[in-house]
Parts: structure tokens; C-alpha cells; sequence
């Protein structure tokens, strides 16, 4: 090809994606729930893995705003009473079960407890998620193991019960929280990435099946969310010898927003404002530019700035007594 036409190519894919990006920009906005979404959301229950903190949490705190019923679930016991009591401050109906989301037969129960209580289930959320961060050889092979238990084998399990209530019930919406690293996976984050486009091919998958068997009324949706600001990196296992770090959090409370509206009017994959849609884009149109520049700038954030951090297995196994707030305090650090 003539170098003039690839340079015309080139800039024309220039383009698209920052109209893109623009676009993606404008939709963020129309993302929140409003008035009518409210009224819908009053009476209805909702299952929500991963409640005891961060992204979980706040969806925790938006649902009850709105009067719905909410089953929290999560390790932490004494967290998820605290927040129950949140929920029931603000017009909500807590319903806490202590749930390990690699267990199977404790998954079973999480769906049997929310339908005894509350009759049925409406959305469920498969929010809970652990990370590891290193070299894919100085992250212990367990810990590796431990990721893909929790982020996949929960989600299994989670989307397994919620599909079988919904077909029982003749509708319902699952919602899988994924990451933009679903999409573009990056270094030092091998398993993480590797989890997010199990979870990302399963909705597709899962969608297919629905699609064929005429299900209309029950949908899955897969959520890429971009950095967030939650105790997420305080929790997760880190071999890298720096703190574990990213760039540009985004707000916990604008991401658990946008969850709860995406559960009212679902679509297939949904990256949450407009840096996920734009990275999403991009790697739709330039798939091995956008995972390059992703890896560089991985690289520079999380191996060679920041300061020195000692190894730790996060909250992998067991989980840790901090970081059970919805924000992580990164955005006001990143900011000094
Ligand atoms: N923060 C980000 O930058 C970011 C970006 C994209 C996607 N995400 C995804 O968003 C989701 C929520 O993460 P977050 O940012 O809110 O982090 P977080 O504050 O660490 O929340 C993770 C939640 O998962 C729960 N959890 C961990 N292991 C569990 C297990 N085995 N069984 C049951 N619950 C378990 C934790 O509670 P207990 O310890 O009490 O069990 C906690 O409630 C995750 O799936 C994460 O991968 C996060």
C-alpha cells in the first residue's frame, strides 16, 4: 500500500476514535439514574456480592436511597451489619449473608436466602473481586489460583443460581463486574486480566445462549469499569516491591451509579464513563497500539515510580480488616 494511503487510513482511525471518545464523553452523564429509575428500583431485590466495601458498597448505599431490597454479601461479617444499618437509615431493606464467593454451595445458599426472604430476585450483581499484582513468576502460583477462584469460579457460580431463578421467574438481570482490563490486559496483572476476560467471554457467551432460547426478558450485562478509587489496591496482593497503584481513579459513587442504572436498561458490555469507553473504543479500532501503550504506561506507574512496598497476599485468602469504605483516598493522594 502507498505510504499516503496508510497515513489517510491512520488518521481517519485517528478520528473515529476521538469522536469516539468525545461521544463517549457526552453519554457519561446520561448514565445515572434518575426520577423514573428511582420508582422502579423501590421493592425491588438485588443481590450484591463484594458489599462489604468499595464499588459493592456504594451500589449498597444507591439502592437503598431509592427503597430497594438489598442482600448484602461479602466475608467481612461485622462490616456487612454496619452496612446494613446504612441501608436501613436511608429506606432500605438490608438482608446480610455471610457468602466466601469461591464456594459454591455458599453461593446456593446466598440465592436460596435472598428468594425465602424476599420472594424473588430482580438483578444480581457479581461485584466481589481480589487482585495480585508482580511479575507473573514472583506472584505465588496459589495466589494466582486464588484470583481466578474468586473472579471467575464466584461469578460462575453467582451467574449459575441468578440464571436459574431468572428462567423459574421468567426474568431478571445479571450483572458481571468485569474491567476495562477484560478488554486490554496489561502487565504485572496477568491473572486479574486473565479473570476480567473470563467474566467478559462468559457474557457473550451466556447472551448467546439466552438470544437462542428466546429468553428476552433476562439479560447479562458485563461492566468494564476504569480505575476506581476504592480500597481495591490496598486489598490486593502485590509482589511488585512499590505500592500498588493506577491512574486517574475514578469516582466510586459515579461507577456505582452508573451499575444501578445499566441493571434498569441493559445492553450487552458497558464501560463505565468516558475513559473506559474511550480505552474500549480504541481497542475496538487499534487493538495492539492501545495494549502497548496500556503495558508502558502500567509499567512506569507500578514498577519503576512509586514508593517501596513489602510482598503481601492482600485479602486473597482472608480477608483484612481495612479498607472497608467505599473510597480508597487515592484520587486526594495521587493529587499531593
Ligand atoms: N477499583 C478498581 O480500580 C476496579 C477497576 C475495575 C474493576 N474493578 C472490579 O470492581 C469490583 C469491586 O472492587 P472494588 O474496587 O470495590 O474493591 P474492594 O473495595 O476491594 O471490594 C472488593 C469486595 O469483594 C469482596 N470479596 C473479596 N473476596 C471475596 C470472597 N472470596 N468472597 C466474597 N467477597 C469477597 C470484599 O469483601 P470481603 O473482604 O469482606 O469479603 C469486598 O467487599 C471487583 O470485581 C474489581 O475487580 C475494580
Amino acid at each position: 500500500m502507498k505510504p499516503l494511503a496508510i497515513q489517510a487510513r491512520a488518521c481517519l482511525r485517528g478520528l473515529l476514535l476521538l469522536t469516539c471518545v468525545l461521544q463517549l464523553g457526552a453519554c457519561a452523564s446520561l448514565t445515572q439514574p434518575g426520577p423514573a429509575d428511582r420508582q422502579a428500583i423501590a421493592g425491588k431485590t438485588f443481590v450484591v456480592t463484594g458489599a462489604s466495601s468499595g464499588i459493592g458498597r456504594a451500589v449498597a448505599h444507591e439502592l437503598a436511597a431509592s427503597g430497594a431490597n438489598i442482600v448484602l454479601a461479602a466475608r467481612r461479617a461485622e462490616v456487612l451489619d454496619e452496612v446494613a444499618g446504612e441501608v436501613r437509615r436511608v429506606g432500605g431493606t438490608p438482608l446480610v449473608v455471610v457468602t466466601d464467593v469461591s464456594r459454591a454451595q455458599e453461593m446456593e445458599r446466598l440465592a436460596q436466602a435472598a428468594i425465602g426472604h424476599f420472594g424473588r430476585i430482580d438483578v444480581w450483581i457479581n461485584n466481589a473481586g481480589v487482585g495480585a499484582l508482580g511479575r507473573f513468576e514472583d506472584v505465588p502460583a496459589r495466589d494466582h489460583a486464588r484470583v481466578i477462584d474468586v473472579n471467575v469460579n464466584g461469578v460462575i457460580y453467582g451467574s449459575h443460581a441468578a440464571l436459574r431463578q431468572f428462567i423459574a421467574q421468567g426474568r431478571g438481570t445479571l450483572v458481571n463486574i468485569s474491567s476495562v482490563q477484560g478488554q486490554i490486559p496489561t502487565p504485572y496483572q496477568s491473572s486479574y486480566a486473565a479473570s476480567k476476560a473470563a467474566v467478559l467471554g462468559l457474557g457473550r457467551a451466556l447472551n448467546q445462549e439466552l438470544r437462542l432460547a428466546r429468553r428476552d426478558r433476562i439479560r447479562v450485562v458485563t461492566v468494564l469499569p476504569w480505575a476506581v478509587d476504592t480500597p481495591f489496591f490496598e486489598h490486593a496482593a502485590n509482589y511488585t516491591g512499590r505500592a500498588a497503584r493506577s491512574i486517574a481513579y475514578d469516582d466510586p459513587t459515579m461507577v456505582a451509579r452508573a451499575i444501578v442504572w445499566v441493571s434498569l436498561h441493559p445492553r450487552d458490555e458497558f464501560p463505565v464513563g468516558w475513559k473506559a469507553g474511550g480505552a474500549y473504543a480504541g481497542h475496538n479500532l487499534l487493538p495492539a497500539l492501545t495494549e502497548r501503550v496500556a503495558a508502558d504506561v502500567e509499567h512506569a506507574t507500578q514498577i519503576e515510580s512509586g514508593p517501596p512496598a513489602p510482598p503481601t497476599s492482600g485479602n486473597l485468602h482472608q480477608p483484612v480488616r481495612g479498607g472497608a469504605t467505599v473510597e480508597g483516598g487515592l484520587r486526594s493522594h495521587s493529587a499531593r
